[in-house]
């Protein structure tokens, strides 16, 4: 008796668990078409960094200045911070002729610390947000050093 009880709800919890996987399974393979959908809008590395890039650093370095003082502030933090992190994964889908690796992983960095800034800014922790925003914008300028000659150094 007392092993039945014991075992029902292992049980269930297998069942569950497999029925959820093959859901899972089944949500991934119904997002493969959307995937293979994905393409970059047709624009030069200078007009997608001057479009996607340039506002949200502008804004963020204004907003980064002094600690948000209150919720519209940190949301202001928060959104221009995502935009960055995401237009990261976009960089993955402009790759360059040549060092292909670097260039992944300077992009990938850089939406890492976008990631850990819309963390922060979730927390309105002000010290995290500093790190992680000092921390993007080095990345970023990491690849502006190697692809672009040192152009555009980007100041916190
Ligand atoms: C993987 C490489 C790479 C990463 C990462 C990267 N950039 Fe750039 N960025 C470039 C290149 C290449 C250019 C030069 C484009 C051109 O003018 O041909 C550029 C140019 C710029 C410019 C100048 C745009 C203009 O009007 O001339 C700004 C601003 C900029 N990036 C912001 C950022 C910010 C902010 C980040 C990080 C959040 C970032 N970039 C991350 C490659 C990168």
């Amino acid at each position: 008796m007392r092993l039945r009880v014991s075992v029902l709800p292992a049980l269930l919890v297998c069942f569950a668990t497999g029925m959820s996987g093959e859901r899972a399974a089944a949500r991934a393979a119904d997002r493969e078409p959307a995937k293979s959908q994905a393409k970059p809008v047709p624009v030069n590395m200078h007009d997608f960094m001057e479009g996607m890039f340039q506002s949200p650093y502008k804004r963020l370095k204004a907003a980064m200045a002094a600690e948000p003082k209150d919720n519209a502030g940190w949301k202001a933090i928060r959104s221009d911070a995502l935009i960055l992190a995401e237009g990261g994964n976009l960089l993955l889908m402009r790759l360059p002729d040549s060092n292909v690796d670097q260039w992944t992983k300077y992009s990938v960095d850089s939406r890492d610390a976008g990631a850990a800034l819309v963390k922060a800014g979730k927390a309105k922790d002000f010290a995290k947000a500093k790190e992680a925003y000092h921390a993007m914008l080095n990345h970023c300028n990491a690849c502006h050093k190697q692809f672009e000659e040192g152009k555009h150094i980007l100041k916190p």
